[in-house]
């Protein structure tokens, strides 16, 4: 019985042909051709100018960090149902990450929770956008000009998404994606920051190429570079960027196999769900999704940890979600307790997202639907 893979690397088979080109051009170490090309097709597929390409999100967070951060006790609000690079980028330059809750069905950032945790050292309000489905982004961006503070979506899984027609990750002032191998297009390791500030994306320019203006000597501006900014090394290679390349072009053949199948999912399972005994999310007229992952919530712990094992047994891998960041080794060093976050603790352990990838087979999708129905219709 062939084990059917959680996650498998979407290929478009023209990936080499334009690593080939990088050979040609002799430029490996980035900044080149095709860096340039990615950033484009970037900004034309988001509608939105200001995009840097970087070699993950992770690193385009911590762009972002340190381009807000100014005092040491400057504070930023993260959902704690979140990735660790999340909160990373933050909670290494000082600052401190208070986590708020999230909604139990969304699993998004909570609104009214994040209301009562923005004070006077409020910087900024960092989104996930989770699954290929949107936060409540405009309502944030509603709060956070009346606050006067940053709104930092990361946007890791939904390249491509939008809300009222609005690409996820440009609404805001900055926005960072994944383009990691587990997300819908990729390069290996790879991620882009969009960037709504002129004066930002400028000095971002440097923080990505160690801390310098070397760009300007590329664009003939300056004749020497220096050090003008703190930064790192946060660009991919070329030959990472030609990979991607390849990807961007046919971003849509990969959202189109995923919505097939997530379409799938939904009607199997559609029953279940109108008993009550699953939760997931189908569709929202407001949002256009790029089908990143199929997520269930379960009524109780109990049927998230049956079916789980149920599925392992019928060679299927499925994974929970996040371990809640606030009650993680590093979330209770910084000072949080499990119970500081009721909800969030409560629905992570429900949680389960099952296989979505361009080389899943219809059928594949069809015997898990199976398995779940069978499980429900014989135990109590
Ligand atoms: C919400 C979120 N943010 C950030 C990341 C980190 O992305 P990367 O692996 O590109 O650094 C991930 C990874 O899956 C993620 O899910």
């Amino acid at each position: 019985m062939n084990k059917i893979k959680f996650n498998s690397p979407f290929l478009t088979g023209k990936e080499l042909n334009y690593i080939k080109d990088v050979f040609t051009e002799n430029q490996f170490y980035g900044v080149g051709k095709y860096t340039k090309k990615c950033e484009k097709l970037i900004s034309n597929q988001l509608g939105k100018k200001n995009i840097l390409l970087t070699d993950s999100c992770t690193s385009s967070l911590e762009i972002a960090a340190l381009l807000i951060k100014d005092k040491i006790k400057d504070e930023v609000i993260v959902p704690s149902y979140g990735f660790s690079s999340t909160a990373n980028a933050f909670a290494k330059l000082n600052m401190k990450v208070v986590f708020a809750e999230i909604e139990k069905y969304s699993l998004m950032l909570d609104i009214d929770d994040v209301k009562k945790k923005i004070n006077k050292k409020t910087k900024a309000i960092v989104v996930i956008h989770y699954g290929g489905m949107a936060a409540r982004i405009g309502q944030l961006k509603n709060l956070c000009k009346q606050n006067q503070i940053m709104l930092i979506e990361d946007n890791a899984q939904g390249y491509g998404c939008k809300f009222d027609n609005n690409s996820l990750g440009t609404i805001g002032d900055m926005g960072c994606f994944s383009f990691h191998e587990t997300k819908n297009i990729h390069s290996g390791l790879g991620g882009a920051i969009y960037i709504k500030s002129g004066k930002d994306f400028s000095r971002a320019k440097s923080i990505r190429e160690r801390g310098t203006n070397r760009h300007k000597v590329i664009d003939g501006s300056v004749n020497k570079y220096s050090w003008t900014e703190i930064g790192g090394s946060f660009y991919p290679t070329e030959m990472q960027a030609a990979f991607l390349y390849a990807q961007l072009k046919n971003n849509n053949a990969s959202v189109k196999i995923r919505k097939k199948l997530h379409k799938i999912y939904c009607s199997r399972l559609s029953k279940l769900k109108n008993q009550g005994k699953i939760f997931f999310t189908d569709n929202n007229k407001k949002i256009l999704s790029n089908y990143h992952a199929f997520i269930l919530i379960f009524k109780r712990k109990k049927f998230c940890d049956d079916i789980k094992k149920y599925l392992e047994k019928n060679n299927i891998d499925a994974f929970t979600g996040y371990t809640p960041l606030h009650s993680s080794k590093v979330g209770k060093k910084l000072g949080n307790k499990s119970s500081d976050l009721p909800v969030t603790e409560n629905v992570a352990k429900k949680i389960l997202r099952l296989p979505l990838h361009t080389n899943l087979k219809e059928q594949d999708v069809e015997k898990i639907c199976r398995l779940i129905n069978f499980y429900f219709k014989t135990s109590k």
